[in-house]
């Protein structure tokens, strides 16, 4: 049999094709739009990914036998707004991920409901990225749209709409819009008053490896694929590459740098720490994950590479760097503003440190290595709590760069286990469908089965001391200048 893994991302939408032993068959990645209407807001269009999800599917099984097509899943950019009219069009373009316009609803939401109300019905408090503040956003500065809307979606989510007509999301997904009682796995009443909406406005909700439905007649005719291709719920993209590296039960972590950078350490249990510094959101295993979201890691390189010095040879440009743990240039990766663990819309990046001496090569690292501290103000949060990790899988793109990955390792000091692919969220959804069809009992089964490490990249104790010194030096620059972005984003 063979199973669909979507991963729809912030760039693109990635395609992957993987049998019953969990072998690669085949990758498609096909790109859309990203729009930025003001300083701090991103948008798409629900429609761009639909057509190119359709597009890429066509194009990922040309060569393969589609009979044998089994389920389809995803893995897809978190938090998104989707708003649909009664007759399901989409009623304006989705706010992402990494849109920053909800300053006020989301100090709305922590300051005036409170962050121990928000904390006591959704294990969460609010972040600018989330849900719920978007739809506090839309009823105030649209409410014309407001009025309209009769079912709230995430962005992979509209994707299952349409291949089966069903409504539906996961409980991963889910976790992330602020309406959720993710200890409880089910829809909070309470948020859905404070937010004011109606629990018929937001989709029924599944465990990420449940069956929603079939492909539709229409839908599958369009593919060629049998009109019995289950789709499975799927899960956010964090959980899905959390799924797709084996990062699955207790205590487990897996780094994602992507267009965000995430750190997500699996849980048996649930849990929240008592600041709410990281997200505690429903694991697609059926248990629990804590998670750091950073807006802007992988994103920050292809930012410098491809806008600032214009490059595309990242290689290149990586071969130059010498001298790990001495850089004397510091970068802060807030591109976006930050989620975790600053929660500030209006951080913003910066170079420090330069001088005359100061080479492209030592900009280039300060831009990896600031993504890494970054990463590790998440770690030193969940240290706090008393989680000890010794090793993390990573997959994303900048995942690929063998420097990149030596950086983290001593920077977090953490042993980072190499993943035969790191398709992470494409091919935990392909590993979902996998589950929803019985192909395996359970997304612990074929994530022992089907996942393997070949590779770890150990930290070096020299290396690991000299990061510490840069690391506590990177800790002071944001404090310093936070009343500085506070005056230049006013
Ligand atoms: C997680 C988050 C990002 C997006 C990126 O909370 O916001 O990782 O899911 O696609």
């Amino acid at each position: 049999m063979l199973y669909i893994g979507v991963d729809l991302g912030t760039s693109a939408v990635k395609l992957l094709l993987m049998d019953s032993q969990g072998k690669i068959v085949n990758i498609v990645s096909k790109e859309y739009p990203l729009y930025f209407p003001h300083p701090g807001w991103s948008e798409q269009n629900p429609e761009d990914w639909y057509e190119q999800t359709v597009a890429g599917i066509r194009e990922l099984i040309e060569g393969a036998d589609k009979s044998q097509v089994a389920g389809i899943s995803f893995g897809g950019q978190m938090h998104g707004l989707v708003i649909l009219d009664k007759d399901d069009n989409v009623i304006r373009p989705a706010i992402l991920w990494n849109d920053g316009r909800t300053t006020e609803e989301t100090d709305y939401l922590n300051n005036v409901i409170g962050k121990e109300k928000l904390s006591q019905y959704t294990a969460n408090i609010a972040f600018a990225g989330f849900t719920a503040p978007k739809i506090l956003w839309v009823k105030k500065n649209e409410p014309e749209n407001f009025a309209r809307i009769a079912k709230i979606m995430l962005p992979k989510d509209y994707i299952a709409y349409k291949l089966t007509g069903v409504h539906c999301t996961d409980v991963s997904d889910a976790s992330g819009m602020l309406l959720f009682d993710v200890k409880n796995r089910c829809w909070s009443k309470e948020m859905c008053d404070i937010c004011g909406i109606r629990m018929e406005q937001l989709a029924k909700c599944y465990e990420s490896y449940e069956k929603v439905g079939t492909v539709l007649p229409k839908v599958a005719a369009k593919l060629g694929i049998p009109e019995s291709t289950v789709v499975a719920a799927g899960a956010g993209d964090n959980a899905a590459a959390a799924v797709g590296t084996g990062t699955v039960g207790e205590n487990m972590c897996n780094i994602s740098l992507g267009t965000s950078g995430t750190i997500f350490i699996s849980s048996g249990s649930f849990g929240v720490d008592k600041y709410n510094a990281l997200h505690s959101f429903a694991h697609a295993d059926g248990h629990y994950h804590l998670m750091g979201c950073m807006l802007s890691a992988a994103s920050c390189n292809k930012w410098w590479m491809d806008d600032i010095i214009g490059t595309k040879d990242y290689k290149a440009e990586q071969a130059a760097i010498a001298r790990l743990g001495e850089n004397h240039v510091y970068y802060l990766p807030y591109l976006m503003g930050e989620r975790s663990p600053h929660n500030n819309p209006n951080a913003r990046a910066a170079f420090i440190g330069m001088t005359m001496d100061t080479t492209r090569a030592d900009m280039t690292q300060a831009v990896l290595e600031g993504v890494a501290f970054a990463l590790r103000d998440s770690l030193e949060m969940a240290r706090s709590l008393g989680i000890d990790l010794k090793r993390t899988k990573i997959c994303g793109g900048g995942a690929k760069s063998p420097l990149w990955k030596k950086i983290i390792a001593n920077v977090l000091n953490l042993k980072v286990d190499v993943i035969e692919s790191e398709e992470g969220p494409a091919m935990g959804g392909a590993m979902l469908a996998a589950v929803a069809c019985g192909e395996y009992g359970s997304v612990e089964e074929i994530a022992s089965k089907v996942v393997k490490i070949i590779d770890t990249v150990e930290p070096e104790p020299e290396l690991v001391e000299k990061y510490e010194a840069r690391y506590a030096c990177f800790r002071e620059i944001y404090p310093t200048c936070k009343p500085l972005f506070e005056l230049i984003t006013k």
